[in-house]
């Protein structure tokens, strides 16, 4: 989806070609599935920072800030991924805020491994996020995913909460994501029912992937999303 958009596309059009591509794999869209969402995907475009609803009214400009989050089901088991990229030039100079959401992700990532609790991992993300000259948003988060779209834990933050004991489980599936944003620190939702904005404006990015924990370096289920590269 990702290579497909292009700069005068809508945001239904790039949806429907995700579609297809779920479909061929017989996979299903979690978000439709689960919470009747009206499209495949999320797609959110600048200001918006998560829900973004496909629609023929917004059209894809050059150096838009756009996140494509896809989740899915197959065959019983769910998984979940996304990413933010600026389209063509980065005009509005974003790319440090999507390098930012990406390193940190990455770096999250490999600290991960049974025994680790929940709460070391929102520092990390909270610290490396402030290291960059960016905030977190608080009420967005990672969480459990397999079997369903949402599972235990059900919250893994962008920030530490010391009071959490969780700890990530050896042979458990999580979607790890960030939330990187210039402003604000709060997720609203706008009248549309779906679509997030931050509470002090701005832009957020977002990046996401499905790994199992291990003892050592997880297994990156959806690593072949090629958010990193
Ligand atoms: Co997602
Ligand atoms: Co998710």
């Amino acid at each position: 989806m990702r290579e497909y958009a292009k700069v005068g596309m809508s945001t239904k059009e790039l949806d429907e070609y995700g579609g297809e591509i779920l479909k061929s794999y017989g996979a299903k869209s979690a978000p439709y599935e689960t919470y009747g969402f009206p499209g495949y995907s999320c797609i959110s475009v600048n200001k918006e920072a998560a829900h973004g609803i496909p629609s023929e009214k917004k059209t894809l400009k050059e150096g838009d800030l756009i996140n494509i989050d896809v989740s899915a089901e197959l065959n019983g088991f769910w998984s979940d991924n996304g990413g933010s990229f600026v389209l063509g030039k980065d005009i509005h100079n974003h790319q440090p805020l999507v390098d930012a959401s990406k390193n940190i992700l990455r770096k999250a990532i490999s600290n991960i491994k049974g025994g680790v609790k929940i709460s070391e991992i929102g520092y990390l993300i909270e610290t490396e996020a402030k290291k960059s000259g960016f905030k977190v948003i608080k009420n967005l988060a990672g969480h459990g995913v397999g079997r369903s779209l949402h599972e235990e834990p059900e919250n893994i933050l962008n920030y530490r909460v010391k009071s959490n004991r969780e700890r990530f489980k050896k042979n458990t599936t999580v979607a790890i994501e960030t939330f990187i944003s210039t402003n604000s620190t709060v997720a609203v939702e706008l009248n549309d029912g779906w679509t997030l904005v931050g509470n002090k404006g701005g832009y957020i990015t977002q990046h996401e992937q499905t790994i199992i924990v291990t003892d050592k370096y997880p297994i990156i289920l959806t690593e072949s999303n090629d958010i990193w590269n």
